[in-house]
């Protein structure tokens, strides 16, 4: 798989954050924490990533120019936090959630926060990508659905500079492959591997 591995700095958490991120992170986990409280429904697959680590990944890959335009995309964009991070440090920013309740949610969140994020409901892989049975069959946490979001959000996936994923345990591998199909050279794809931080890879 033409996909080159991206060196992250392992002293990270030595980066400041910005005044904004940090207000965007609190007020972001507040909400979150209501809507667990609140909700009577329970969205399985729905758990967020170290908002504060991503962040500083985000500004260490600016600080160091390898993000190659100004266009990011999360797949799976939960509560809307780490696009709206994106948003926050001037990108052109666009989340992709499954769920109905998770993109209003977010979208309520961006406007609290008067950023010009946009959140669309539909599933984050391409119909045009190519058959991906073979590869979706091991997955229990990803809708494998194909759709066509990214007619509605007038982009393509090769469009995206920068795109973000938290994948479950062992799913990361799938997150890969639809990156690999879709992106243009050059785009990077971080995920957030839990205890295993924040991993990053360019495609050639
Ligand atoms: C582990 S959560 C991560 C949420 C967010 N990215 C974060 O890090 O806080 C994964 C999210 O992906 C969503 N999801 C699963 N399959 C999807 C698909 N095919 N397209 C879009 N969203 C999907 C789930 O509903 C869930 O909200």
């Amino acid at each position: 798989m033409p996909l080159e591995p991206v060196n992250v700095s392992d002293s990270l958490r030595k980066i400041p954050h910005t005044a904004s991120s940090e207000h965007l992170i609190d007020l972001g986990n507040d909400r979150i924490a209501e809507f667990m409280l609140s909700s009577d429904e329970t969205i399985e697959n729905f758990v967020t990533c170290d908002f504060h680590l991503i962040d500083l990944a985000m500004t260490w890959l600016h600080d160091n120019h390898l993000i190659t335009g100004n266009n990011f995309c999360e797949f799976g964009s939960g509560y809307g936090v780490v696009t709206l991070l994106a948003a926050d440090r001037g990108m052109t920013s666009v989340g992709i959630e499954i769920e109905p309740t998770l993109v209003e949610r977010s979208t309520a969140l961006a406007a609290e926060l008067n950023l010009d994020a946009k959140f669309y409901c539909g599933s984050f892989i391409p119909r045009d990508i190519g058959d991906l049975t073979e590869i979706a069959a091991d997955i229990e946490h990803v809708d494998t659905h194909q759709g066509d979001i990214y007619q509605e959000i007038g982009m393509a996936m090769s469009d995206f500079d920068l795109m973000f994923a938290f994948p479950w345990p062992g799913e990361s591998g799938f997150f890969e492959t639809v990156f690999d199909a879709g992106a243009a050279s050059g785009a990077l794809l971080m995920t957030y591997r839990g205890r295993d931080g924040v991993d990053v890879v360019r495609k050639m």
